[in-house]
């Protein structure tokens, strides 16, 4: 096993605007080899450091990644007047007097995982003006089962002028379900829920490993949260009193090992991925193993995948977890690019998340769109090209389709990767492919 990799948290630089724009740089066809250690979850870490506004003390999160967002998750927290410092791999946030209850437009928009602070300002201030972070370039992003569950609560919820305003003298326990399990609701509802009067259940709620990691946050810090993980969350409320600081790990990025796991599919090659939780992988490991891959779980921290010869196509569904997760399917899309006939990928949690598609037909890609579906047809290779990406995940495609094409690919649009990937170029390095940022 190689030792846990030691990296530093510190702020990406900034870019002025006449400086010319940062690429990576990939001579593909090189197949991957060796070992990589997962970092900690972009998903997880973000809402636990809004958890941390519950408890008027300080809350030490471990295995914390080096993200433009958990710095601009940061920078929100300190807007309300928590203080949060950042160090080698972890981040403290002292909650312990908070000064406003607003998150303003120019952080909230940035980072629209920071509308997850709504919950916590509301239970713990009784009041909270937040942005509405709006939509993105992959959908519309509604936030109606926000609005919805923390009404139910008790709170009274507006929005004007482009803020959502909550506000309750008190919040009350109650029965909530979600038309949707949404990951955003499931977390604003339960965080709310932690210091409200009486017991919440929120049913169809997100099972996502990411709000287990959450569950466990808040009750080390005092909470009393059951069944995370599964279709039914029961939260009993506690006074604010009795909640206090803790020290919490960050599960592994489940996100981040299947980028790996296609890297390696889209090169030929073998590499052993681990600090990894296997668990959380059953729908990508199972379709890997389709495709003709060998994929096996060789400890419950460790993944092996060897890839020989062309692979098959298979078919796509995104779904809510534990169903195959629509933040990979950007990637798959580039594995399946170049596999030996005809696969379909259907989309059913975005409107709008096939932006890699037309960059990836600049590299010799050939796919189809129709509604929420695409359909590729396999070509025996992808040709380097100059592509530009749209948003995070579909970085992470156009760079496992370079590494996997013949000749050089440049990426652009790097700020969309920083945001959810620490080092990935330098990792992918490690395991022998000719990646570099210029
Ligand atoms: N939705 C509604 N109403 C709501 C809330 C959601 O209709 O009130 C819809 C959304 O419009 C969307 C779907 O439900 O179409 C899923 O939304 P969800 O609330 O589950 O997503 P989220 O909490 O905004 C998180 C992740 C996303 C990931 C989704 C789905 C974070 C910071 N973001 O977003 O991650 O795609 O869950 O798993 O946790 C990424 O990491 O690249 C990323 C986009």
């Amino acid at each position: 096993m190689t030792p846990p990799q030691v990296h530093r948290l510190d702020p990406p630089a900034k870019q002025g605007p006449q400086e010319p724009e940062e690429k990576i740089i990939i001579r593909g066809g090189k197949p991957l080899h060796g070992q990589v250690r997962i970092y900690g979850a972009k998903n997880a870490v973000l809402k636990m450091m809004a958890a941390a506004l519950l408890a008027k003390d300080v809350t030490v999160l471990k295995n914390v990644p080096n993200l433009t967002d958990v710095h601009m998750m940061a920078e929100v927290i300190r807007h309300l007047g928590a203080k949060v410092e950042i160090g080698n791999n972890e981040v403290s946030i002292d909650a312990r007097n908070l000064t406003e209850i607003e998150a303003p437009y120019e952080l909230v928009s940035q980072l629209r995982a920071s509308f997850v602070v709504l919950g916590p300002l509301l239970a713990r201030c009784r009041e909270a003006k937040v942005s509405l972070p709006g939509g993105c370039a992959i959908g519309e992003r509604r936030i109606d089962l926000h609005e919805r569950g923390l009404k139910l609560l008790g709170a009274e919820v507006g929005i004007d002028h482009g803020y959502v305003y909550a506000s309750a003298e008190k919040l009350v326990g109650t029965r909530i379900y979600l038309d949707r399990p949404s990951n955003g609701a499931t977390e604003n509802i339960m965080l709310a829920a932690v210091l409200a009067e009486g017991q919440t259940i929120i049913e169809n709620a997100a099972q996502d490993p990411e709000i287990v990691n959450l569950a466990d946050c808040v009750n080390a810090m005092g909470g009393k949260i059951t069944g995370a993980g599964t279709y039914q969350i029961v939260i009993d409320g506690v006074p604010l009193e009795e909640m206090h600081g803790a020290v919490v790990d960050t599960i592994p990025d489940r996100l981040e090992a299947g980028t790996f796991l296609y890297a390696c599919m889209a090169t030929g090659g073998d590499i052993v991925i681990d600090g990894v939780n296997a668990h959380h992988l059953y729908a990508v490991i199972s379709k890997i193993n389709d495709m003709g891959a060998e994929c096996s779980i060789f400890a419950p921290d460790t993944i092996k995948i060897k890839c020989t010869g062309r692979l098959k196509p298979a078919d796509y569904t995104t779904v809510p977890y534990p169903g195959f997760p629509t933040d990979l399917q950007a990637p798959i899309m580039s594995v399946l690019a170049t596999c030996d006939g005809t696969s379909i990928i259907t989309e059913t949690i975005y409107e709008n998340r096939f932006m890699q598609v037309g960059e990836l037909r600049r590299m010799g890609a050939d796919i189809q769109l129709k509604a929420n579906a695409a359909i590729i047809k396999g070509v025996p290779k992808l040709m380097g090209a100059e592509v530009k990406s749209s948003d995070l995940r579909a970085a992470a495609s156009l760079i496992i389709a370079g590494l996997g094409a013949e000749g050089v690919t440049e990426v652009t649009g790097l700020s969309h990767l920083d945001r959810g990937y620490d080092g990935l170029e330098e990792r992918l390095r490690g395991l022998g492919a000719d990646i570099w940022r210029r």
